[in-house]
């Protein structure tokens, strides 16, 4: 693996190789006074984010810690970026430093791609082979995110194969409901998106998965229910339904939440708007996997710097 950019450039063994060497890493660190392995030393990571951030930034950091690399965290204020500097010209300036992996997120979608593009290209120029990993290009993917919902799954169910997952709320500008169905349906789950009409993407029909309306009636058959973040900071001109009529409607309520059958996960990526997108009884209750999610991501991220800077491990 050369860059992680997208789900959908993973197959099943791949997908499920990373999990199990997130599943190993996890282990290895268990009961430890000392969370540090050598992997990674000599290795730099440096995390670049144009976007706000306390999950993925901060797991990323932790993760390239753990495996003993350097770590380095570059925000769009305090770089010259903010003196009007390119995504091209910053990404190259850190490769030509030494950078073994750049971790992007940025507002548009597709730029992580086209980093990687520009990296591959200039490879002979900055003299080192950067890696980049999307941790979340607008409207498009969050791929380390889709991995460790798929983690923590795969713990809390025993296997992701034939279950049934439902990602409920604001698909149009979510990146992780993208993520999470590609990633779901190559594992084998079956996913059904519910969503007001005004919320769900053009083309939407062509993802590998059924559309829904109607929260309450899909509940019941569910192995686990993913709720969304509504992503307020993109929607220009206000949203449809209101905020009150998508709680109504949408909200996972303790009412509705006692719909689901008695295994059923419940799962959040943060960060949470707690009142509206789900209830705080629901939130903290047992069956949310929320702060599981968290900590998985860190066994995660690890298992894809690990993939990407040391080689798959045997
Ligand atoms: N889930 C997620 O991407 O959270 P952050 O925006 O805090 O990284």
């Amino acid at each position: 693996m050369r860059h992680l950019l997208s789900v959908a450039d993973l197959d099943a063994t791949e997908a499920t190789a990373l999990l199990d060497t997130a599943d190993r890493l996890r282990q290895a660190l268990l009961g430890r006074e000392v969370r540090k392995l050598p992997t990674l030393r000599g290795r730099t990571v440096i995390t670049m984010f144009y976007e706000n951030s306390t999950r993925t930034r901060v797991s990323f950091e932790v993760a390239g810690k753990w495996m003993s690399a350097d770590t380095v965290n570059v925000s769009a204020s305090g770089s010259s970026v903010s003196k009007g500097e390119s995504l091209r010209d910053t990404a190259l300036t850190l490769s030509s430093m030494g950078a073994d992996c750049v971790v992007v997120r940025h507002p548009a979608s597709g730029s992580a791609h086209r980093l990687a593009s520009w990296i591959d290209r200039d490879r002979e120029t900055t003299g080192t082979p950067t890696s980049i990993v999307n941790a979340g290009d607008g409207t498009h993917e969050h791929p380390t995110q889709a991995l460790l919902d798929a983690a923590t799954l795969r713990d809390r169910l025993g296997g992701i194969a034939g279950r049934r997952v439902a990602i409920v709320g604001d698909v149009l500008h979510s990146r992780v409901a993208r993520s999470n169905v590609l990633l779901l349906a190559t594992l084998g789950a079956e996913v059904v998106l519910v969503a007001p009409p005004t919320l769900l993407p053009v083309g939407v029909e062509h993802w590998p998965c059924r559309v829904s309306h109607e929260l309450d009636a899909e509940l019941p058959a569910v192995d686990a229910v993913m709720m969304l973040r509504v992503q307020a900071e993109r929607m220009h001109g206000g949203f449809f339904p209101s905020a009150r009529e998508y709680a109504v409607r949408y909200g996972l309520s303790e009412t509705r939440a006692a719909l689901l059958p008695e295994h059923a996960v419940v799962m959040h990526p943060g960060p949470m708007i707690r009142g509206m997108e789900i209830a705080p009884a629901v939130a903290d209750a047992p069956s949310s996997a929320v702060l599981q999610q968290v900590r998985t991501g860190v066994h995660v991220r690890m298992a894809v710097l690990y993939h990407l800077l040391a080689g798959a491990p045997e």
